[in-house]
């Protein structure tokens, strides 16, 4: 075996059982690297701004399905985030079900009516203009739940602040989210959900929030700029309104 998988350590199996029960391994993270710290150069640098200015949310999509094994890639990479006390909470569900996916569309459905019916007058024609999910076009549903029950890092960093957990995830999903556009594939988050409903549609334990419902595919369009400022709903803020000093 390469040293450089070597080193990387197992996955912690004690108190990974709820999850291993859930149908997904606690195995070890087995891409190799070349083991040698790298030198990052200004080419680099430079491409990385590129893939964040072009990092889209996606919500219109080819109908072509994801090539094979680049989900679990992106999964993969999503892994390398970071956790609080490593507790690497992140759930992944894929939803292939058709019934299942159909649910997710009507919760969707419902979510966004409720939604445009509390916008006032003056932006409920706007709101109805916007498309906010893909959920029908998508070739891959994608749930990324948080374990909140789970003692792996033995609850560090989460006794005054255990909503970590949750932000252990959110750090996974922008990962997933450059990782994928770095392959040529669109991701759109979908939020306009009642989260209740789709844990149960999912079947998930209990102790399992949803962080985020995602659509995956290649994208119909690359842009710059976001979907919502191209539709004048919002607009990007300079960082200067956004930084103090104290
Ligand atoms: C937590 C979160 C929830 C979001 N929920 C939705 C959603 O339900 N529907 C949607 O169209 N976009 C959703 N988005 C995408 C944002 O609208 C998008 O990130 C923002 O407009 C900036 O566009 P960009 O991601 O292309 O840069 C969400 C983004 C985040 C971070």
């Amino acid at each position: 075996m390469p040293d450089a998988v070597r080193r990387i350590p197992k996955y912690q199996t004690s108190g990974l059982a709820d999850v291993r029960d859930a149908g997904i391994g606690g195995q070890a993270l087995t891409r190799a690297t070349s083991g040698q710290p790298p030198s990052f150069d200004d080419r680099f640098r430079a491409e990385l701004h590129e893939l964040f200015v072009w990092r889209r949310d996606v919500r219109r999509f080819r109908p072509e399905v994801l090539a094979d094994g680049l989900l679990d890639r992106l999964i993969e990479t999503a892994c390398l985030a970071p956790s609080v006390g490593l507790s690497q909470p992140w759930r992944f569900v894929v939803v292939d079900e058709a019934e299942r996916r159909a649910a997710i569309i009507d919760n969707f459905s419902r979510c966004n009516r409720q939604a445009l019916e509390a916008h006032a007058p003056d932006r409920s024609d706007a709101y109805a203009r916007l498309k906010l999910a893909g959920l029908r076009e998508a070739p891959c549903h994608l749930a990324i739940l948080a374990d909140e029950a789970t003692e792996v890092g033995h609850g560090l960093g989460r006794r005054t602040m255990p909503e970590m957990a949750r932000y252990s995830v959110v750090a996974a999903i922008c990962n997933l989210w450059l990782a994928a556009r770095a392959e040529g594939v669109g991701m759109g988050w979908v939020s306009i959900l009642d989260p209740a409903q789709v844990t149960e549609t999912l079947d998930v334990p209990s102790s399992w929030r949803l962080i985020g419902y995602f659509c995956l595919g290649y994208p119909e369009q690359e842009d710059d700029v976001p979907e919502l400022e191209r539709a004048d709903w919002e607009h990007r803020l300079h960082k200067n309104s956004l930084v103090v000093r104290r």
